[in-house]
């Protein structure tokens, strides 16, 4: 059994919420979105929470905060550098660069450095295969990287720039 959540103010305004939605599980995105913008993203305590409220099974409210792009179940860093890994990317080294970044943040693909400053996150094609490898930095797509420029340009992250 997961943690439960702490009994602060944002939980009492997500169960005023699911109140709100009658505790319909119909209401279950809404849920989750609200939930989202409360705790900044959706971890077991909270998923675990909402189905209670919603009297789902958990493995359902950890499916749909899945399949949805828009839900995160991990904290989100300060600065995020996605890796595209769709198939021109990986022919081009994407993998390289996932590692490169990843040692020098101490993190694997899908998490966020201790010190809050950079999410490392992995997509499927990013639709720039011409430009590949291609990685997007804060929403800016960039191409045709190396991995020692992309430390370099994460170094910038991570020094305070
Ligand atoms: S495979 Fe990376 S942009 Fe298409």
């Amino acid at each position: 059994m997961p943690a439960t959540l702490p009994a602060d103010k944002r939980l009492k305004i997500l169960d005023a919420a699911i109140r709100k939605q009658q505790n319909r599980p119909d209401a279950l995105i809404a849920v989750l979105h609200k939930a989202q913008e409360l705790f900044g993203f959706l971890d077991t305590p909270v998923l675990w929470h909402v189905a209670r409220a919603l009297r789902l099974p958990p493995s359902r409210v950890y499916g749909t905060a899945t399949f949805y792009h828009l839900f995160s179940l991990k904290p989100r860093g300060e600065h995020s550098c996605v890796v595209c890994m769709g198939t021109a990317c990986f022919v081009k080294g994407a993998q390289k660069l996932v590692d490169a970044v990843g040692d020098l943040g101490g993190i694997t693909a899908g998490q966020t450095t201790p010190d809050g400053k950079v999410s490392l996150l992995v997509a499927r094609c990013l639709g720039a295969c011409g430009i590949a490898p291609a990685v997007v930095l804060d929403g800016t797509t960039v191409g045709t990287i190396t991995p020692d420029q992309l430390t370099a340009r994460v170094k910038e992250w991570t020094h305070g720039s």
